[in-house]
């Protein structure tokens, strides 16, 4: 059977923001601070499917006291982005990809998965709907952030049988303070983000308020980010609170990009794929594997590992100039942004602002 398509009901703000003061906001975005001018809903009950699709003014949601989101956490979220094209136009990056992620994450929240196409089209109507939102600068573009809530009021704990589904945007510059610097980070011991069986791969809110203790400890460390382990033995390398990781071993042309695999514990995250492949593509040798914190700390001593960077839609690519653990610290390559990492910074951004040929099919336009 197919999913009838859902029409979508416009209704556009009165008094959208003023154009200078838009304008201002563009010229400064940071990250996640202003909102544009509208939003999607749609609503899911149980016996009716998705209904009531609305693009409306972005506005305060009323909420009761016992929706069962706020108590039993029911939420699941994307973050993808939309760039200015050299012709004006604006693409977004892989919303088929974010699409399906958060159909797995609404399957391990025991929530209705929205189809692929509707995902896709609610953030089409917001983007150009908010077209003169996207920023035209540099790196600069309009971070989507389509999320998911139960919507029942209740205090029982089972599935839901109402949900909201949101698109809202935000535009984004640099997602550190910094721009491009290089990161230091804590490689948490103490505190485990996810464990087999649990919600590690989902996008799911839990796994984030879960670890903000660890970021705060990684910040009393003097480190920017946290690095999470694996729960069981508290060795391997997993990932970052908001991002992949990539390690580099050996330089130019002979050098091996490798990250960890997924184990079913991290975040499968979208720039982690798109990176497999245009490293791949540039030649280089690339690799899923495990790595344990003795192999970074000494493929840092013995200079096997020259570079390390983070990596994921809301930060793109950073360098990790620094690594810090109970047992010792150490300093990646040279501490400063490697070859390689900028290279593929580069090579990523060109593709998502239409200065490279986009050899995959990644760039969805409007
Ligand atoms: N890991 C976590 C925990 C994340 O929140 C993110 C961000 O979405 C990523 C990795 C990177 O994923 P993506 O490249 O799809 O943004
Ligand atoms: C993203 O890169 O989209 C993220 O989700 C990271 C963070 C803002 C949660």
């Amino acid at each position: 059977m197919t999913t009838p398509r859902i029409e979508f009901e416009l209704k556009p703000a009165a008094r959208p923001l003023a154009a200078a003061e838009r304008e201002a906001v563009l010229a400064n975005p940071g990250f996640g601070r202003y909102f544009t001018d509208h939003m999607v809903t749609i609503q899911w009950t149980e016996g009716r499917g998705w209904h009531d699709a609305q693009l409306q003014p972005y506005a305060p949601l009323q909420m009761d006291p016992a929706n069962m989101t706020l108590h039993y956490a029911q939420s699941i979220f994307e973050g993808l982005k939309a760039y200015r094209q050299p012709d004006d136009s604006v693409a977004v990056f892989r919303p088929d990809a974010n699409a399906r992620r958060f159909q797995r994450s609404a399957r391990r929240l025991a929530m209705p998965e929205l189809p692929v196409e509707t995902f896709i089209e609610a953030c089409d109507l917001l983007v150009r709907q908010d077209k003169e939102w996207v920023p035209s600068e540099g790196e600069a573009s309009l971070y989507l952030r389509p999320f998911m809530f139960a919507s029942e009021v209740g205090l029982g704990v089972r599935p839901a049988d109402q949900y909201t589904f949101m698109v809202i945007a935000s535009p984004a510059g640099s997602y550190f303070t910094g721009g491009v610097q290089p990161v230091s980070v804590w490689l948490s011991e103490e505190y485990v983000r996810a464990s087999p069986g649990g919600t590690g791969e989902a996008k799911c809110a839990g796994n984030y308020a879960a670890s903000l203790v660890a970021q705060a400890e990684a910040a009393a460390q003097g480190c920017d980010q946290v690095v999470w382990l694996d729960a069981v033995e508290r060795r391997y390398i997993e990932e970052m609170g908001g991002m992949n990781l990539y390690f580099v071993y050996g330089e130019g042309e002979n050098a091996r990009i490798v990250t960890p695999e997924l184990t079913g514990t991290l975040l499968p995250g979208i720039t982690r794929d798109s990176l497999l492949r245009i490293a791949a593509d540039m030649g280089y040798a690339t690799e899923e594997a495990r790595i344990t914190t003795d192999e970074w700390r000494q493929g840092n001593a013995d200079g096997s590992i020259t570079e390390v960077f983070a990596c994921g839609t809301a930060a793109v690519i950073t360098p990790v100039g620094e690594a810090k653990s109970a047992r010792g610290e150490w300093r990646v390559g040279d501490g400063g942004a490697g070859e390689i990492t900028m290279k593929l910074r580069e090579a990523l951004l060109a593709v998502q602002t239409g200065q490279a040929e986009d050899a995959h099919g990644w760039m969805h336009p409007l």
